[in-house]
């Protein structure tokens, strides 16, 4: 059967975008630059972005496009040896990060229907955890479910099942055309109508404001890198599948620079929305912004509601901005499903409606542990270990893979021969030797805290259980996967690059 591809290569640009501007870019990002120092953050970020995530990105393009497959299937074109890092990536993805992530979007979906009526009160901080998570003592502590979360769960893998189950063009390319400008103004409304607020300036100056002594300190530094990387959706073997949808000739360079540069753009464009608001609530409380301003979950869901109460058209504005979550979320959790079904159809043949619905169900089901009173427990250790590691070791693979195991040039060609921005000498030291040895760095600092006390102040049992356990059942599967035998012809076909000479 002939690969699925994209109508066009604006689509898959939308497609790639919608992947990378998620839930992270909203209040994460905004978050983090105004932990670190403002202008100074961005610094670290945009240095984090031209070293790392924008060779990557070519790098995960071109992989996709040149060996024409999912992760797995490119990678094992690669090296036959490692299609299971593929497989990897894909199943830690699939039955790991998106479980929680629509549990997030759920919570946002809840939300959005709350802001009508800013039914959190005047105590939202009480109200998030104890009337609406409910949350339990400890992680074991699993109690029940939350029915409002559990159904909102429920709606999002539908919607979720209804888009990839419609395959490439008709599903993913279309939904993201829709979501993409949706966003796009829902988000600019949002800045707009805040910048008006009382405050708004003071807000922005805090967000924006550099403190560039805050350069000196590694914490900045390792955030930077991990923002670039969640936020590109770069080690979720997204990226190469997307790519391998595109057609023969196709501008990845220029795709590359796009995706990146609208993710980013849209990060700081949304920030805004974000300060203004809290510069509004310090100024009619009469505090400082560093007493209104809370970490990442708590920004959405606590300080941001308490604004809203406050606010003139709170509700509205309030629905706006869940919606927006909500939207930037589905964007971003169908491409992680569409990475696992693309590597089923190309191992095993089998068709996309019955991977797609099996695989929905699966994580319909795998995603009701973080819906119990402990999910939000659950979250925050899988989180962490998913994106901390799993992310950062899948990638350092692949540079070495590509870089050390394979002729590097064979996809710098491929990539000259067809974009208009070309790669050179340069980019391929980034693949391989700058990128892993940076990321190599960052694993080893994380580790060191990691082993100095258990993540979070939660018991090493549910640490290892919750967080490791989890990445190396996946890793067992992965490996299971890999040494199934080829159902279909695919891995026997050259790359593009190959066909060339
Ligand atoms: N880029 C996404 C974000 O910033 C990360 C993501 C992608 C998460 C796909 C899940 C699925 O939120």
């Amino acid at each position: 059967m002939a690969r699925e591809q994209w109508h066009s290569q604006t689509g898959f640009v939308f497609a790639a975008v919608g992947s990378a501007i998620g839930l992270g870019n909203i209040w994460r990002f905004s978050y983090m630059t105004y932990k670190h120092g403002g202008g100074a953050f961005l610094i670290s970020y945009i240095i984090a972005l031209l070293s790392v995530g924008i060779p990557l990105l070519i790098l995960e393009f071109a992989i996709g496009h040149e060996r024409i497959g999912s992760a797995p299937l490119a990678f094992r074109k690669i090296n036959k040896k490692w299609e299971w890092l593929g497989w990897w990536s894909v199943t830690f993805v699939m039955f790991g990060i998106v479980l929680y992530y629509i549990t997030i979007i759920s919570w946002c979906l809840n939300y959005f229907i709350k802001s009508l009526s800013l039914a959190w009160g005047n105590d939202p901080n009480s109200y998030f955890f104890t009337q609406f998570l409910a949350v339990s003592k400890s992680p074991f502590d699993l109690k029940g479910i939350v029915s409002p979360i559990f159904i909102g769960v429920a709606i999002i893998w539908f919607i979720n099942w209804a888009i990839v189950y419609r395959g490439v063009k008709k599903g993913l390319e279309l939904a993201n055309k829709i979501f993409i400008p949706l966003l796009l103004i829902l988000t600019a409304i949002l800045v707009f109508w805040s910048l008006t607020l009382d405050g708004a300036g003071a807000g922005i100056k805090a967000y924006l404001k550099p403190d560039f002594t805050m350069l000196a300190k590694p914490k900045i530094w390792i955030d930077a890198f991990s923002q670039i990387f969640f936020t590109l959706s770069l080690g979720f073997g997204i990226m190469i599948a997307y790519a391998s949808y595109l057609p023969e000739k196709a501008n990845l360079t220029r795709g590359a620079y796009l995706t990146a540069l609208i993710n980013s753009g849209y990060s700081i464009f949304a920030g805004f929305a974000v300060f203004a608001v809290l510069g509004f609530m310090a100024a009619s409380q009469g505090q400082e912004i560093s007493q209104v301003v809370s970490e990442s979950i708590g920004l959405a869901f606590i300080a941001y509601p308490k604004a809203l109460s406050i606010m003139p058209g709170g509700n509205i504005f309030g629905a706006v901005f869940f919606l927006c979550l909500v939207v930037a979320g589905i964007s971003s959790s169908i491409s992680t499903i569409e990475s696992f079904t693309s590597a089923v159809i190309d191992k095993f043949g089998i068709s996309r409606k019955t991977t797609v619905t099996v695989l929905c169900i699966f994580g319909f089901i795998g995603s009701i542990i973080f819906t119990t009173n402990a999910g939000l427990f659950w979250l925050d250790i899988a989180d962490h270990f998913f994106t901390h590691y799993g992310l950062l070791i899948v990638a350092i693979a692949e540079c070495l893979l590509v870089g050390w195991l394979f002729n590097i040039k064979i996809i710098r060609q491929h990539i000259n021969r067809i974009s208009s921005i070309k790669v050179g000498d340069g980019w391929e030291f980034f693949i391989k030797v700058f990128t892993p040895a940076v990321l190599v760095a960052l694993l080893t600092i994380d580790f060191y805290n990691e082993i100095s006390k258990p993540y979070g102040g939660y018991s090493w049992t549910a640490v290892v259980l919750i967080g490791i356990v989890w990445l190396l059942i996946d890793l067992v599967i992965a490996f299971i996967l890999a040494a199934r035998p080829w159902k279909t012809e695919h891995h026997k076909v050259k790359g593009r690059g190959e066909m060339q000479v």
